[in-house]
């Protein structure tokens, strides 16, 4: 039911689903060490409703950052779920806490409009992520694989969401194969409650008010994290019976 979500969502392209805070904070703990000093694009990412926003510049001392940029896209359908009603689309610099009570105040945040939509792939957003060191968002999962060529064509480091079906994806397995994209720690129990208004089919005791559960979830990364390392604990021998090759790719599936 939970992957007929995901489904549904993005055949009819419904990416207006926002993460929580908490999920954000599970998953970049791990990665504390890399912000040191950097510049973080957040670039799917409305400021008004964007717990990465939220994260980056309540953490902003603490991870030691050099900036967080948030860009905000406009929404050309007003039916969907979103909070991107503003007539013009919008992009954030934060340089940190100026005054001393170590949180985002309005006039500590530098606000510019956007002449175009702040869809990622404008110039106008492509300079900005030419400024960034680090990428992290959910973004739309409907374009999930030109999101990514982006990433790798401008050599960026990042940690963003996407579903695990991803991984099949003939852009996204030669990157994995080729050690240029990993997996982060991911979701509890592989699944995740997004804040959003679509109708939920989640069994009654996964239901949460306002949120829409979506199973096989995860964090993808190309940043170093201690998962990485740790040792598979190999028990079997191959054989051609059980790991039979696919059809249509050199592969076997373990
Ligand atoms: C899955 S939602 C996640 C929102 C936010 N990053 C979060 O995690 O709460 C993806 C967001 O990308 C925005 N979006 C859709 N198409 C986009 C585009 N071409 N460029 C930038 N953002 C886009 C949507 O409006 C939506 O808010």
């Amino acid at each position: 039911m939970a992957n007929k979500n995901l489904n549904q969502a993005k055949n009819a392209k419904k990416d207006e689903f926002y993460t929580q805070l908490v999920d954000i904070e599970n998953e970049l703990r791990h990665y504390k060490e890399h912000f040191k000093g950097k510049t973080v694009l957040c670039n799917c990412d409305d400021p008004r409703v964007s717990n990465f926003f939220h994260y980056f510049s309540y953490n902003f001392e603490q991870l030691g950052l050099k900036k967080l940029i948030t860009t905000c896209y406009k929404n050309q359908n007003r039916d969907l779920f979103s909070q991107n009603d503003s007539e013009q689309a919008i992009w954030l610099e934060y340089y940190g806490d100026r005054n001393g009570n170590r949180v985002p105040d309005p006039e500590e945040i530098g606000i510019h409009y956007f002449k175009g939509d702040g869809d990622f792939r404008s110039q106008e957003c492509i300079e900005l992520l030419k400024e960034a060191d680090i990428v992290v968002t959910n973004p739309p999962f409907s374009l999930f694989r030109e999101y990514v060529a982006q990433l790798m064509k401008n050599e960026k480091k990042f940690v963003i969401v996407g579903h695990q079906n991803a991984i099949h994806y003939k852009e996204i397995f030669p990157l994995i194969k080729e050690n240029r994209l990993w997996l982060g720690y991911g979701f509890k129990g592989g699944a995740a409650h997004f804040i959003s208004k679509y109708e939920d089919t989640a069994t009654a005791g996964d239901h949460r008010e306002g949120m829409i559960r979506v199973s096989g979830v995860t964090w993808f990364t190309n940043l170093e994290i201690q998962k990485r390392h740790e040792d598979l604990i190999l028990y079997k021998l191959y054989n051609e019976e059980e790991y039979p090759k696919y059809d249509n790719f050199d592969a076997i599936n373990i």
